[in-house]
C-alpha cells in the first residue's frame, strides 16, 4: 500500500490544557491549521460538548443556574462525556491513523473536579481510565498562566459575547478556585514529564505556536510518520 506525506500510522493523540482564558483554543486551532497545511489527517474536537451527548451535558455543565450541582455529579457527567467522545470520535480517528487534537481531556478532570474540587485524585484516574480504555495523549500541552489575569481574559469574552448566563458557571468560582486548579496542573506536569510539555501562555501567540510545532513536529517525525511516498 502507498500512502502520501503526512500520513501518521496508528494515530497520534495531542490534548491542551490549562485554566480558563490561557488561550489553548487558539492554539489548537493554529496547529490544527498548520498541520493539515502539511498535509497531515487530522481530527479537532474538544471536550467537554463533542460527543452525541456532548451538547446537552456542556449545556447544564457550563449554564450558571446549575450552580447546585454537586463536585461529584459533575465529574460523572464529564467522565459521561468523555465516555462517549473517545468511543464515538476519538478512537475511530485514531484507528483511521489520524492525528487527534482534543481542546481539553482527562487531566481537566484531575485539575479541576481533582485539585479544584478536592476529589481524591486516584478515584478520578481510575474513572478516566475506564472511560478512555485507558487512553493515554501522545503529548499534552499545559499552557500556563496567572489565575487573575486568565480569568479575566475569559471573563471579558463571555461578557462580549453575551454567553455568561449559558457558560459561565466555572468563570464565577472564585480566584482560590481557579489558583488550585493552575497549581493542579503545575503538579502533573511534574509528575508526566514525559508527557506533558509545560508552555508559557502569556508568550506571543505566534511565538507559543511555533514552540509547540517544534515539539509537534519532532515528536511525529521520530515515532510514526512516513515522508513521501513510501511503501508500506
Ligand atoms: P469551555 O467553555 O469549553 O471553556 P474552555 O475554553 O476554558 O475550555 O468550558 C469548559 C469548562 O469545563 C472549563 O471551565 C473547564 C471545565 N471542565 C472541567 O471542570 N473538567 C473537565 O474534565 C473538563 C473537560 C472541563
Amino acid at each position: 500500500m502507498f500512502r502520501g506525506k503526512g500520513t501518521v500510522l496508528s494515530g497520534f493523540l495531542i490534548t491542551f490544557e490549562g485554566i480558563e482564558g490561557c488561550g489553548k483554543s487558539t492554539q489548537v486551532r493554529l496547529l490544527e491549521t498548520r498541520l493539515r497545511g502539511e498535509g497531515y489527517r487530522i481530527v479537532a474536537t474538544r471536550e467537554p460538548g463533542d460527543g452525541s451527548l456532548g451538547e446537552g451535558i456542556r449545556d447544564i455543565l457550563l449554564r450558571r443556574s446549575s450552580s447546585a450541582i454537586a463536585a461529584m455529579t459533575e465529574l460523572f457527567l464529564l467522565v459521561a462525556d468523555r465516555t462517549q467522545h473517545v468511543r464515538e470520535i476519538i478512537r475511530p480517528a485514531l484507528d483511521e491513523n489520524c492525528i487527534v487534537i482534543s481542546d481539553r481531556f482527562g487531566d481537566s478532570s484531575m485539575a479541576y473536579q481533582g485539585y479544584g474540587r478536592g476529589i481524591d485524585l486516584d478515584f478520578i484516574e481510575l474513572l478516566n481510565n475506564r472511560a478512555t480504555d485507558n487512553l493515554v495523549p501522545d503529548i499534552t500541552f499545559v499552557l500556563d498562566m496567572d489565575a487573575v489575569t486568565s480569568l479575566n481574559r475569559s471573563q471579558s469574552r463571555l461578557m462580549q459575547q453575551n454567553l455568561f448566563e449559558k457558560e459561565g458557571r466555572f468563570e464565577e468560582e472564585n480566584i482560590l478556585f481557579h489558583q488550585k486548579v493552575r497549581a493542579g496542573y503545575l503538579d502533573l506536569a511534574r509528575k508526566h514529564t514525559d508527557r506533558i510539555v509545560l508552555m508559557d501562555g502569556t508568550l506571543e501567540i505566534a511565538v507559543a505556536a511555533q514552540r509547540i510545532w517544534n515539539e509537534v513536529h519532532e515528536r511525529i517525525s521520530g515515532h510514526h510518520v512516513l515522508s513521501g511516498e513510501t511503501e508500506i
